[in-house]
């Protein structure tokens, strides 16, 4: 199975890659237990794909109860070597408005009482460097990838992840603007820092549906549920063709 060109992890309202075929689903067992559901495995345009529903196909996993290890461990025990994850978020500055595709740079992490590395049940102890949060080689292949396909993409920007499952306040999007986040998520970590753990190469393609509590120019504005699903929708309209530009490489 080492013939895996690019794993994808998606997120919030991004349950499935249409476009995969010959589709085979794969659910290995990992050390850390199951991942959120079924990792399908497929060709892209000739190219060898595998996808996971990070919350689960029925999005049944919220973000603080996802199994990340076991998630990441199983896509590298099917031969994954880099991943690439989707991630919905809410924006918070200004280049970062609904329906925007970007690909942060840097994250800053606000999760509390996930298991966060792989160094919970003794063995070696692990103090992998972060300063790099992103695998660079895999951002800028993604963003070359963008560019080559026509599609927009903001290169950069902090994410700020977030505990969830409920959305921030306004005081702390404010606060989070202060740290320097530009973006909100519940999932961007510890994915990251265990992908990290684990050696695999891992990017960022978040996928703004919202502007983030009182951030936007309505500063009282309700997010709904329905606005972020529609917002996901049409942003990733131009996955595919991305995705097609990234494995061409
Ligand atoms: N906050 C946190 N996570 C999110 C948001 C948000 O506003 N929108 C989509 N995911």
């Amino acid at each position: 199975m080492s013939d895996i060109e690019l794993a994808v992890i998606g997120g919030t309202g991004l349950y499935k890659l249409a476009e995969l075929q010959d589709v085979q689903t794969l659910e290995p067992d990992t050390r850390f237990g199951r991942a959120s559901g079924p990792i399908r495995v497929g060709t892209l345009d000739g190219h060898r794909v595998a996808f996971l529903a990070r919350h689960g196909e029925g999005h049944s996993v919220p973000p603080h109860k996802v199994n990340y290890r076991a998630n990441l461990a199983a896509l590298q025990a099917i031969g994954a070597r880099r991943v690439l994850a989707l991630n919905t978020v809410g924006g918070i500055t200004e280049r970062f408005g609904p329906r925007v595709l970007a690909c942060p740079d840097q994250i800053i992490d606000y999760t509390w009482g996930r298991i966060s590395t792989l160094c919970e049940e003794g063995g070696e102890v692990l103090h992998v460097d972060m300063g790099e949060p992103y695998t660079p080689a895999l951002r800028n292949a993604v963003l070359r990838a963008a560019a080559a396909a026509g599609v927009a993409m903001v290169d950069g920007g902090c994410y700020g992840a977030t505990q969830g499952p409920r959305l921030e306040t306004r005081a702390e999007i404010a606060r989070m603007r202060r740290d320097g986040c530009d973006l909100v998520g519940m999932t961007g970590m510890p994915e990251a820092g265990l992908a990290r753990e684990l050696s695999l190469d891992y990017a960022c393609l978040a996928i703004v549906a919202n502007w983030a509590a009182g951030a936007g120019p309505q500063v009282d504005e309700v997010i709904t549920l329905q606005d972020v699903l529609d917002n996901v929708a049409a942003a990733t309209g131009q996955l595919p063709a991305l995705l097609a530009a990234l494995l061409e490489a």
